[in-house]
């Protein structure tokens, strides 16, 4: 089905099921534990062995020698595989650094051997008596401020729109100034594991946590450069990913090459303290910000020039990718650098580009209207945009951020909010209110199913997966609503790359694509099963397909009904900039002696469409919203600049928010539609809630002490 017009009135209109909260199908199989995660496949893989990872102890150079002699005759191993056995493996899809083969080192922790044996214990027992003599790469230069110093002003502006140096000498205000976000991991509660049957060498079989089936499949035949025929992969649960398992990881490689050579199924799971330099995390940014306005508080001027870091061939992570878009403004000046560092692997993490870029671009934000002694909610009011600032010919597609700021005023009471930095106290807390505008892009991918009509039940096939976002319920609502039936009759089967390819989850697309797929698969089935009838156009709702004479139960329909289809996205939202859109109002205390901040109420307004189920897509923002905790006030990858690897690497060193960090949270979703984005008018939600929201922390931070931090995490010693 091609969606190549902005969809009309149709069944979703009727919110009888999508719209409506439901709780999560899968929910009592995660919470009793019985859920098969790919690291628990006893049900498929009860033989399999444990395989355990060596990792590289150097950040870049060379191996010169392996001695796996005495680990080979230790107690219980199967099979060792090290890299210098194996050429080095192909990439697969966005893997830049190398997943194994070979002798030279990219970066810490690069995955050097695989120890497989009986039992967890004598794996890692035999992999810590694997010796190994390294040659250090030549001295690098880790500097990201360094670097940004060099490249500042150099090279084409990405964007560049009016005289934008006219606008800054003509300003009413102008502010200038650096921002720094520091690398940040998924740190998502299952790291990576896969369990792998290659034993013949042959067909495989790969249990695994990802994201993306299709991504992943493609990427384990190049990499072994077998058949995409012979391979089966599989993730129907996947315990968090946050971008950190979008792409094939080394996990499954070592656990398909511990299987192929002791020829068994083996199962592997990244090490905790080996996951943040083995696999990717959100490289470091380094920010420069410079704002015009006139005396009405108008932006005159936007100039934008980020840095960030990734191995030769990456992306690092895009920090201006909201600000040819966010706000008005009459001219505007962008440009990303990316530089070339041997460090561990960048990549998406969720809202890649926005969430960095917002922590920074919110903060100058609030300085501008500061500079301007406006009130910030106001000050973003009056740069709102329903055209792309960079583009006016495009409109977009659907877009409420003003009321977003003003319900969301209203809703946290801002008129009465502490209106002088330092001014307010409970006790021994200053007190402090900041609010940060939000935007992610909305982004739509090709994305198929197959439907089943069969014994009265429905059967929805698709290879998309349910990373802990709520893709099962939210299909299945989809499902129902489509075909007129009920909930309860609808079976998902997920994540098997057996089934038609689905956009897979990632980038807030997962949710607006798949569902458009589903509905496209039970569209085509619909239309077989009038065909089948011999009636034309029926109605399906009730339970009961109904057309002219004919009126049946859909029970009634004996033999099984088999349709598959995929969404296609047609030209027309060419013309359209689409986006979400939120407002995130938070109050902190900063302890008056020690510095510390706590985050003491939130509230979060999105702008997304129509939201499919209020329950699962509140529980999307509200984890966004405590990631943003995170990333406000403790999440740091700490960078061993002589070495080169992140030194806080486990849950220790590198501290998440955890329960007891998180206060009330409230989420207003706001009642729209937008008719350009999705046949049911609908846009992901799960990195908007995380967009802004440490930016409203720092700056809240500022309005209770006075004191500005521009580097990120707002700890203590910055309280200063
Ligand atoms: Mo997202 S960072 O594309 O999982």
């Amino acid at each position: 089905m091609e969606f190549n017009k902005p969809a009309g009135e149709n069944v979703f209109d009727n919110g009888k099921i999508v719209g409506k909260p439901m709780k999560r199908i899968d929910g009592p199989l995660k919470v009793t534990g019985t859920a098969p995660y790919a690291y628990e496949r006893n049900d498929a893989a009860p033989d399999a062995l444990y395989g355990y990872p060596l990792a590289a102890g150097i950040g870049h150079g060379r191996i010169i020698s392996m001695d796996a002699e005495a680990a080979r005759e230790a107690p219980g191993v199967r099979a060792i595989v090290t890299t210098l056995e194996i050429d080095p493996l192909e990439k697969g899809m966005n893997n830049v650094a190398r997943l194994f083969g070979g002798a030279d080192i990219q970066h810490y922790h690069q995955a050097i051997a695989v120890v497989v044996a009986d039992t967890f214990e004598q794996a890692r027992a035999a992999a810590a008596m694997i010796t190994v003599e390294y040659e250090d790469g030549a001295e690098v230069n880790l500097d990201l401020d360094e670097a940004f110093r060099n490249v500042e002003g150099t090279g084409e502006p990405d964007t560049l729109v009016g005289d934008i140096e006219a606008a800054f000498r003509d300003a009413a205000a102008v502010i200038d100034n650096m921002y720094h976000t520091p690398g940040e991991s998924h740190t998502m509660m299952e790291p990576h594991t896969s369990t792998v049957d290659w034993s013949d060498g042959e067909d495989m079989t790969v249990w695994t946590s990802n994201q993306m089936i299709n991504w992943n499949h493609g990427s384990i035949a190049t990499t072994f450069g077998i058949d995409a025929e012979r391979i089966r992969v599989e993730s129907p649960y996947v315990g968090g990913g946050f971008g950190a398992k979008l792409w094939l990881r080394a996990d499954a490689v070592l656990a398909a090459l511990g299987s192929r050579a002791a020829g068994a199924p083996v199962k592997l799971a990244l090490p905790r303290p080996m996951v943040m330099n083995n696999t990717t995390h959100r490289s470091a940014t380094v920010q420069r910000i410079r704002l015009a306005a006139d005396s009405d508080g108008r932006l005159k001027g936007i100039w934008h020039e980020a840095a960030s870091y990734c191995l030769p061939g990456g992306r690092g992570e895009n920090a201006t990718a909201q600000t040819p878009i966010f706000y008005a403004g009459e001219t505007r000046r962008v440009k990303n650098h990316v530089i070339d560092m041997p460090l561990p692997e960048t990549a998406d993490m969720r809202a890649p580009g926005e969430a960095s870029g917002l922590m920074a671009l919110e903060i100058a934000m609030d300085e501008m209207a500061e500079a301007l002694d406006m009130d910030p909610v106001q000050f973003r009011i009056v740069n709102d945009t329903q055209v792309n600032p960079s583009n006016p010919d495009i409109p977009f597609s659907d877009r409420h951020f003003v009321e977003c700021l003003e319900r969301g005023a209203e809703a946290f009471g801002w008129e009465d909010r502490n209106r002088t930095p330092g001014g307010m106290r409970d006790g021994d807390w200053l007190i402090g209110h900041g609010v940060a505008g939000a935007y992610r892009g909305a982004l739509v991918l090709p994305s198929g199913a197959r439907a089943i009509l069969s014994g009265g039940k429905l059967i929805i096939e698709t290879d998309m997966t349910d990373i802990g976002t709520g893709s099962y319920t939210i299909l299945a609502q989809t499902a129902a609503e489509t075909m007129g039936m009920d909930v309860d009759d609808v079976e998902m089967r997920l994540a098997n790359s057996a089934y038609p390819v689905s956009s897979g989850s990632g980038g807030q697309f997962g949710a607006p694509s798949s569902t458009s797929g589903v509905y496209a698969a039970c569209m085509a089935l619909r239309e077989k099963i009038a065909g089948n009838l011999g009636v034309e156009n029926p109605s399906f709702a009730g339970g009961r397909i109904t057309a002219g004479d004919t009126d049946i139960a859909i029970a009634d329909v004996n033999e099984e009904v088999s349709a598959e289809d995929a969404i296609q996205w047609g030209d027309f939202q060419k013309g359209y900039a689409m986006g979400t859109f939120g407002a995130h109002f938070v109050e902190v205390g900063v302890h008056a002696y020690t510095g510390e901040t706590r985050v003491r109420r939130m509230v979060a307004v999105c702008d997304a469409g129509r939201i499919i189920n209020p329950i699962t897509a509140r529980s999307q923002v509200i984890g966004g919203m405590a990631m943003g905790i995170g990333a406000a006030l403790s999440e740091d990858m700490a960078l061993d600049r002589a070495r080169g690897f992140f030194a806080n690497h486990d849950m220790a060193g590198y501290e998440v928010a955890v329960h007891a960090d998180i206060p009330e949270q409230t989420v207003i979703f706001l009642d729209t539609t937008d008719a350009v984005a999705t046949p049911l008018k609908a846009k992901g939600v799960g990195e908007l809630g995380l967009c802004g929201v440490a930016a409203a922390i720092a700056n809240a931070a500022y309005n209770a002490t006075g004191i500005r931090v521009r580097d990120y995490p707002v700890t203590l010693d910055r309280m200063i």
